[in-house]
């Protein structure tokens, strides 16, 4: 059973005599330091429970300055704070797998930038956390923007968040030949028959348009209640889906019923403009935005915050690793 120690103080957490904490601001998220060399792993453990309280108080931390040093101590990391990573199912995004459930974070164009989300928030199972690790740092930009839901939340209209409670979202699926994932990717298998029943199991709607064409829809609630705060949260990929976040060549290019992916209402209408303009204004003021370092370790928890990725030149390896699973559930009201 996780309880929550409501404190403001990182002193009160015992995080041990030899860190420092930085509060979160508009460019850094809540930063935990070491003031001098020590085990990391050894420090995680005795501090999980401190650290897991510290995450759900604050919904992001920074650790940055321990030795971690590559995939194997980030993978041992956060499996003592976090449990055992998650594999990487039902793939929106093209990654690689490092070592365990550790993987690359994704390989999407560098000159592209990835659109505020949060985590697997489109699947009806989902990863309460994400955690990514910096093994290369990038020289200009890459990073890793991050942003507060539960103030997206709080800033938008009542009608806004009225109507995605009542109609919920709607998500459409299309892997077409030369643009995002091929089903084989996604659903990890050549099989085609395999597909379909997994898709069948998930009760989504589906229909092979031709043999590389799959187009899945299916619906889910806009929010989820937080398993721990109890809050009811802002929780679905509605933002990143929307045609209006796609390049203009591609609109032009694809009739939107062929687009990769593609959200609308629960009921199928379009989801207006000035709606988005909502989540586009909230992310253009709010995001936290800071410079990696080698060897920093975020985590997110993955209802709290969101997560994007800016455009960068050169080498930039971030790795993620993903955990403590949930299912998508209604919110009884
Ligand atoms: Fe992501």
């Amino acid at each position: 059973m996780e309880t929550v120690i409501k404190s403001e103080s990182a002193q009160e957490y015992q995080l041990g005599k030899v860190i420092s904490t930085t509060a979160g601001s508009a460019n850094n998220p809540y930063t935990i330091q070491p003031t001098k060399s020590l085990d990391v792993v050894q420090w995680a453990k005795e501090n999980r429970e401190a650290l897991n309280n510290l995450l759900v108080q604050q919904g992001a931390l920074l650790l940055r300055g321990f030795e971690i040093n590559g995939p194997e101590k980030f993978n041992a990391l956060f499996s003592i704070i976090c449990g055992d990573a998650m594999e990487y199912k039902n793939r929106t995004s093209p990654r690689d797998q490092v070592y365990n459930n550790v993987y690359t974070s994704t390989s999407h164009p560098s000159d592209q930038t990835i659109h505020m989300h949060t985590e697997n928030s489109y699947s009806n199972a989902y990863n309460r956390i994400i955690s990514f690790y910096c093994l290369v740092a990038p020289t200009i930009g890459g990073e890793t923007p991050i942003a507060d839901e539960r103030k997206l939340l709080e800033s938008l209209r009542q009608s806004t968040v009225d109507k995605f409670r009542e109609k919920g979202v709607r998500y459409v699926r299309n892997t077409v030949p030369g643009i995002g994932l091929d089903w084989r990717t996604i659903y990890q298998t050549d099989d085609r028959d395999e597909v379909s029943k997994k898709i069948r199991e998930l009760g989504y709607d589906f229909s092979w348009v031709d043999e590389d064409h799959l187009r899945v829809a299916w619906n889910l609630p806009a929010f989820q209640r937080h398993p721990i705060t109890k809050e009811d949260m802002w929780f679905n990929h509605m933002y990143f889906g929307h045609k209006n976040l796609y390049d203009p060549a591609i609109l032009e290019f694809f009739p939107e019923e062929d687009l990769p992916f593609l959200t609308c209402y629960g009921d199928g209408s379009p989801i207006e403009d000035d709606v988005l303009e909502e989540f586009k204004n909230f992310y253009l003021e709010n995001c936290i935005v800071f410079k990696w370092q080698k060897d920093d370790f975020l985590l997110l928890d993955n209802m709290m915050y969101s997560h994007g990725r800016k455009p960068f030149e050169g080498d930039r390896t971030i790795l993620t690793a993903m955990g403590k699973p949930q299912k998508m559930t209604q919110i009884p009201s």
